[in-house]
C-alpha cells in the first residue's frame, strides 16, 4: 500500500516552549540570541499546535491522507536529555497518536528533528559520543510508551543538514561554525541512529527508518576538476549518510583529508560502530527539495564550490523547481545501492510561497499545486523505472517556523495566521484531498 502523508516537526509547530515541564532545546536558546533568526522570530508559540492539536488532527482527517509524520521533542519527554522523564510530555504524544489512529491515520514519529535538549548541548551536543547513547535511551522511553500502537518510526531527520547548518556553518542551532571539524557530528548521529534502532526493536517497533536529505549533484561542466568537485560534494551530502547505513562503510573521504573507516585511520569510529549503524532497516526516508550544481573550488577550505542551478523557476526561498530531479535521485539511489536499498519513502517534499489570503479568504496557491503534481509524477516515473517507492509526504501540513527564516517561508497546505493562530486550508489542500479521493 502506498502511504500518502504530510509532515511537520515539533519545534516548527508546537510552541508551548516551557510548558508542562519541557526542558529547553538548542532551538529555544538559538532563537533567543540576537541576530540568529530573521527578524528575531522564535518558536515560542509557532502554530500553537501543543494546544490546537485536535484542530490539526481534524485537518488531517479532512485531507484524507493515510499517514502523518510528526516529530517528538526530546526535551518535552526527557527535559535534560538524560535521566528523569516528564510524563506530561509523553502524555501529549500518547493522546496525539490515539487521536490519529481513531481517524485511521498512521502515525509516523521522528525521534530527532533537530531540537536537542540544551543540557546535552552543554556537554558538547553531537560532537560528544555519549549523546548517541542518551539518544538510544530516550528512544527506548518513547517506544516503551508508544510502540504498541506506532508501527513506523523514523530515528533522525536529515543528519547532513543538522551537521552542516548547525555545526559546520552555524546558521542553525547550535550555531557552531566548525567547518570540516564538524565531521564527528555525522558519526555520532549515525551511531545514535543505530543504537536507537536497536532500542526501538527491543521495545517492539515493527518498522524503523532514517530520513536523509538527498540531492542529485550536477557537475558544472565535464571538466575533470568540476567532476572531481561534484564527486566530493556528493560524498559529503549524500554518501556520508547513506553508505554507512546501507553498506556498513563510510565513503572515501580523502577529498576532505580523512577516511573515517577504521579504528587505525580515525579514533572517531570504533570497532563495532559500523555494524550497529548498518543494522537492517525497513525503509529509507528521503527528503528532496532541489538538485545542486557544483564546480571546482574557487577558495581554499572546501574541495568544491556551489555554483547554483539556473534556468528553472524558483520558490519563494529561491530554490530551483526541478521535479525530474526527484526521479533522478530515486533511480540514482537504486543504481548505487541495488538490492541493499530498502523500500524508499519520500518523507518530505514541498515548496514555500508568499501565500496571502485573497479578499474572499481563499489562498489560491496554484504554484504549489503545480509543484506537488510535478513531483508526484516524478515519483511515479521512478517507480516505473524500478524503484520501490512506498510513500510520499508533503512538507508541510501547516505554515510553520522555518528555522533561520522564521515565519517568512510558508510551506503549508494550510495557511496559518501567526497573530491569531487561525488555520485556513489553501487550494493545494483541496487539490490533494480530491486527488486522494481519486
Ligand atoms: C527540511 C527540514 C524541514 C523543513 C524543510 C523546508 O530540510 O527537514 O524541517 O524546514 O526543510
Amino acid at each position: 500500500m502506498f502511504l500518502w502523508g504530510t509532515a511537520t516537526a515539533s519545534y516548527q509547530i508546537e510552541g508551548a516552549a516551557g510548558e508542562d515541564g519541557k526542558g529547553a532545546s538548542i532551538w529555544d536558546t538559538f532563537t533567543h540570541e540576537p541576530g540568529r533568526v530573521r527578524d528575531g522570530h522564535t518558536g515560542d508559540v509557532a502554530c500553537d499546535h501543543y494546544h490546537r492539536w485536535r484542530e490539526d488532527v481534524a485537518l488531517l482527517a479532512g485531507l484524507g491522507a493515510g499517514a502523518y509524520r510528526f516529530s517528538i521533542a526530546w526535551p518535552r519527554v526527557v527535559p535534560d536529555g538524560k535521566g528523569e522523564t516528564e510524563p506530561r510530555g509523553l502524555d501529549f504524544y500518547d493522546r496525539l497518536v490515539d487521536a490519529l489512529l481513531a481517524e485511521g491515520i498512521t502515525p509516523v514519529p521522528t525521534l530527532f528533528h533537530w531540537d536537542l535538549p540544551q543540557a546535552l548541548q552543554d556537554l558538547g551536543g553531537w560532537m560528544n559520543r555519549d549523546i548517541s547513547h542518551h539518544f538510544a535511551d530516550y528512544a527506548a522511553v518513547v517506544a516503551d510508551r508508544l510502540a504498541d500502537r506506532v508501527e513506523m518510526w523514523i530515528t533522525l531527520n536529515e543528519p547532513f543538514v543538522h551537521m552542516a547548518f548547525g555545526y559546520g556553518m552555524g546558521v542553525h542551532a547550535p550555531g557552531q561554525a566548525l567547518l570540516l571539524d564538524a565531521l564527528p557530528v555525522a558519526h555520532h548521529q549515525l551511531l545514535g541512529h543505530g543504537l536507537a534502532t536497536r532500542a526501538l526493536r527491543a521495545a517492539g517497533a515493527r518498522q524503523v527508518l532514517i530520513t536523509n536529505n538527498c540531492t542529485p549533484v550536477w557537475p558544472a561542466s565535464g571538466s575533470e576538476a568540476d567532476l572531481a568537485a561534484a564527486d566530493a560534494y556528493d560524498t559529503l551530502h549524500n554518501r556520508l549518510f547513506n553508505d554507512p547505513v546501507l553498506l556498513g562503510a563510510y565513503p572515501d573521504l580523502s577529498a576532505y583529508g580523512t577516511t573515517m573507516n577504521t579504528v587505525a585511520d580515525s579514533p572517531l569510529v570504533r570497532d563495532g560502530d559500523l555494524a550497529i549503524i548498518s543494522a537492517p532497516l525497513d525503509g529509507l526516508g528521503i527528503n528532496y527539495y532541489n538538485p545542486t550544481r557544483i564546480g571546482a573550488p574557487t577558495e581554499p577550505g572546501l574541495p568544491w564550490a556551489d555554483v547554483g542551478v539556473t534556468g528553472f523557476p524558483t520558490t519563494a526561498f529561491g530554490w530551483p523547481v526541478v521535479p525530474d530531479g526527484l526521479r533522478e535521485l530515486l533511480t540514482g539511489l537504486k543504481e548505487r545501492y541495488g538490492d541493499r536499498l530498502p523500500p524508499v519513502y519520500v518523507t518530505e517534499n514541498g515548496c514555500s510561497q508568499d501565500d496571502v489570503p485573497g479578499p474572499d479568504g481563499v489562498v489560491d496557491d496554484q504554484g504549489r499545486i503545480a509543484f506537488l503534481d510535478g513531483h508526484v509524477q516524478a515519483v511515479e516515473r521512478a517507480a516505473e523505472q524500478g524503484v520501490d517507492v512506498r510513500g510520499y509526504f508533503v512538507w508541510s501540513l501547516l505554515d510553520n517556523f522555518e528555522w533561520a527564516e522564521g515565519y517568512h517561508q510558508r510551506f503549508g497546505l494550510v495557511h496559518v495566521d501567526f497573530e491569531t493562530g487561525r488555520r485556513t486550508p489553501k487550494a493545494s489542500y483541496a487539490w490533494l484531498r480530491d486527488r486522494l479521493k481519486g
